[in-house]
């Protein structure tokens, strides 16, 4: 692609810029909030922040799902707090305790013939959200009437094998990390296959551009380690470690090692492991990463304490708590973010301008195709 098809500098520093992918990219993308097993009966719901628009899904009494913005009718409270927990019978607002059924239907208005002469309380309930299911994921769009079936399907066929409702796998810990880069500084480090034999030299070592491969997958992208026309699910440096034990849903071949789901979210399967991290925009030069991620039962659950940059007192994974040089951590998602954030202070630089992307499928394409894709979305390029 031509530069002039590539972002600009402002989009990765400008609130302005940050402003019209809230309104005109955000407004319109599918986020994973859950998995079935979350909702496990009526009143069970999982929230998320879509861009600037708190959701939420719930399992209704008839044991189908819910999806809604997450905020009250009447002066716009936030209705249910905190990542997930048990709604009981009915939303009740802690303002002034307007009343919802699980179906999002406004029920109860305190002294409403006095207050509220006229009420059609069947204009306000709560504002639908799309929901669609995937591999028992549960996604949710803010768009209530948002096609989800045409933005997943071009994964079907090519998915992850991984049945996390199977003894298999047991949940881990949640990760959460406060990245003080641009979201998309972020997504174009994960879908960069040139870096890979550099600045993890140290750890995946690897592969090189030529042995690594993106392919698209409608506005949807997956990663392979290509040895010898040999499809892998990870670099041969980690396979090589003798890892023990497989997860016996994913010991099959043929899927991706990563799946970046446009616009901010990535999935990385492999026979050990499964784990989906979400970016959440705070601002130009700052993200806020959610990792959920499921291991073999053989693993720890909580590995919190050996990533460098945990702190305990927050919960939080921030490059402000690092206590060695991020090389020699031995950590690759602690490289990526040491190198991101480099990155972000550099763009920031009055001298940036872009240099040229490498060309290849296991290199720099993938950018460009991100590109690309944020053009077509959001007419944000010219
Ligand atoms: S803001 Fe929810 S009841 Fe008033
Ligand atoms: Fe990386």
């Amino acid at each position: 692609m031509s530069n002039s098809r590539r972002l600009p500098k402002e989009a990765y520093t400008d609130q302005g810029w940050l402003d019209l992918e809230f309104q005109n990219l955000f407004s319109d993308a599918w986020f994973i909030i859950g998995h079935k097993d979350d909702f496990t009966e009526a009143g069970s719901y999982r929230t998320l922040t879509a861009g600037l628009a708190p959701l939420a899904v719930i399992r209704d009494n008839e044991g189908g799902y819910s999806a809604y913005h997450n905020i009250c009718r009447h002066r716009g409270a936030v209705l249910l707090d905190g990542e997930s927990g048990n709604a009981g019978g009915s939303l009740v607002c802690p303002y002034h305790r307007w009343t919802y059924g699980l179906d999002g239907a406004l029920r109860g208005v305190p002294n409403r013939t006095e207050c509220f002469p006229g009420l059609d309380r069947s204009t306000l309930g709560l504002k639908p959200a799309a929901l669609g299911i995937f591999r028992n994921l549960v996604f949710v769009n803010q768009l209530g009437d948002s096609d989800f079936d045409q933005w997943i399907s071009p994964l079907r066929g090519r998915e992850w094998p991984h049945d996390l409702s199977s003894g298999d796998v047991r949940e881990a810990t949640p990760l959460v990390y406060d990245l003080k880069c641009n979201w998309k500084v972020f997504v174009e480090n994960a879908i960069d296959g040139y870096h890979l034999a550099y600045l993890h030299e140290n750890t995946l070592g690897g592969p090189t551009p030529d042995q690594n491969l993106w392919e698209k997958a409608g506005q949807h992208m997956i990663w392979y380690a290509n040895e010898d026309g040999i499809r892998h699910r990870l670099p041969a440096k980690i396979r090589e470690n003798g890892r023990t034990g497989m997860i016996a849903s994913a010991s099959d071949p043929g899927y991706g090692g990563v799946y970046y789901l446009f616009p901010a979210t990535l999935i990385v399967a492999t026979p050990y492991g499964f784990s989906i991290s979400t970016l959440h925009p705070i601002s130009p030069s700052r993200t806020r990463l959610t990792v959920r991620h499921w291991v073999g039962p053989w693993q720890n659950t909580d590995e919190r304490q050996n990533i460098p940059g945990f702190d305990e007192t927050t919960g939080v994974i921030s490059s402000d708590s690092w206590t060695e040089h991020p090389l020699d951590t031995g950590d690759f998602q602690t490289e990526d973010i040491w190198i991101c954030e480099k990155v972000q202070r550099g763009l920031q630089s009055p001298a940036y301008e872009h240099g040229p992307l490498s060309k290849g499928r296991g290199a720099e394409d993938p950018i460009g195709w991100f590109h690309e894709l944020l053009h077509h979305q959001t007419q944000l390029i010219g």
